[in-house]
């Protein structure tokens, strides 16, 4: 990256961590973040990331197994928090020396972080921070690094603004641990601001979801071209008693059958006929159901489009090693005009 000088001395420290040449991450994406753009984005010396979602420990190893034959260089595996055989694909992860293993979707259950630590082949632990009590509460325990995630951001989303976030998270922790910063992030220039403020490194995943590479549905990735920031809309709680996390993606019939579903599920919370994590449970299904329809199965209007507000400035498909050496080019004119 010696095109970048500027740039790669603020990543550096990102890079060394992640033993790729930029500190530009592919966040995971359900259905998306595959053995082909995963290696993909590895290959262009970006970060893949695989999402494991709601796979089994089976199916996980086949994917690892997969996405190395495709790339000699370093990726992760995105593991969420609550999946109910989360400790099998920490072993799975950890059978293939998985060098870094993200904990997304909650809090990281005892000893998950100790497991993923420990063991024979040790891997580097990345946590989502929500805000800056929880960011100190997960590095004492042993997170390396964490992933501070604007309210901009397709899929899961919490209440707050990347750049909020990044203004009160930077500047506390950024000199002695390693912050990456995620959440409507669509140009270099933005990357240049957040890496000038401290960060390690930035997240990217809207971006990414409709480069060539990525094998989400021709009408996926054109619902995509053809949306504007305001299409991205964050989902709504239905029932106060069911806290849903909200998720951000573009206005469709889905939406609607999200809220149907919340209705069914917060009328059998009431019935008492399962308990709240249970209820919970049921709503993540959901989205993974409705991700795999929209994603896979090309159902743009029934299924979900999860999409983050930088989906405007999506126009085509690109190649993955473009949009990087585009994203690199664009943080270092910027940072050669300051
Ligand atoms: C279609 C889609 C699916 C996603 N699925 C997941 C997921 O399974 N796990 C996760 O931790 N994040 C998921 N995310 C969030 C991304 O990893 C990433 O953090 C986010 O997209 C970054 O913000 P941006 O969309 O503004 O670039 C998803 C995002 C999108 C757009």
């Amino acid at each position: 990256m010696n095109e970048f000088p500027k740039t790669a001395d603020l990543m550096r420290r990102g890079t060394d961590f992640l033993g790729s040449e930029t500190a530009i991450l592919c966040g995971a994406m359900s259905w998306v973040s595959e053995r082909n753009l995963v290696s993909a984005i590895s290959n262009a010396g970006g970060f893949g990331v695989i999402a494991c979602g709601a796979m089994t420990p089976d199916l996980l190893d086949a994917e690892i197994a997969a996405t190395r034959a495709l790339t000699d260089r370093p990726f992760g595996v995105n593991l969420i928090t609550m999946h109910p055989q989360l400790f099998d694909l920490i072993a799975v992860c950890e059978r293939h020396g998985v060098s870094h293993v993200v904990l997304a979707g909650g809090i990281p259950p005892k000893g998950s972080v100790e497991a993923i630590k420990g063991g024979k082949n040790p891997a580097k632990v990345i946590c989502f921070a929500p805000t800056l009590a929880l960011a100190k509460k997960l590095l004492r325990s042993g997170a390396d690094a964490l992933v501070i995630e604007g309210m901009e951001a397709g899929g899961h989303i919490g209440p707050v603004s990347t750049s909020v976030l990044a203004q009160e998270m930077l500047p506390e922790l950024s000199a002695d641990h390693l912050i990456f910063v995620a959440g409507g992030i669509g140009r270099g220039e933005t990357i240049a601001g957040y890496l000038e403020m401290g960060a390690a490194g930035v997240q990217l995943g809207t971006r990414f979801a409709c480069a060539v590479e990525s094998i989400a549905h021709p009408d996926f990735k054109k619902a995509f071209f053809r949306a504007s920031a305001r299409d991205a809309v964050a989902s709504v709680q239905v029932d106060a008693r069911l806290p849903v996390i909200p998720v951000r993606a573009l206005k469709n019939k889905g939406t609607e059958a999200f809220t149907a579903k919340q209705r069914e599920v917060a009328d059998i919370l009431d019935r008492e006929e399962v308990a709240m994590a249970e209820a919970q449970l049921q709503i993540e299904h959901y989205w993974a159901g409705a991700l795999r329809r929209a994603v896979i199965d090309g159902d743009v209007e029934n299924g979900s489009l999860m999409a983050g507000q930088s989906v405007g400035m999506l126009k085509e498909e690109e190649p993955v090693a473009d949009i990087v050496a585009k994203l690199m080019t664009q943080s270092e004119e910027a940072l050669a005009r300051r």
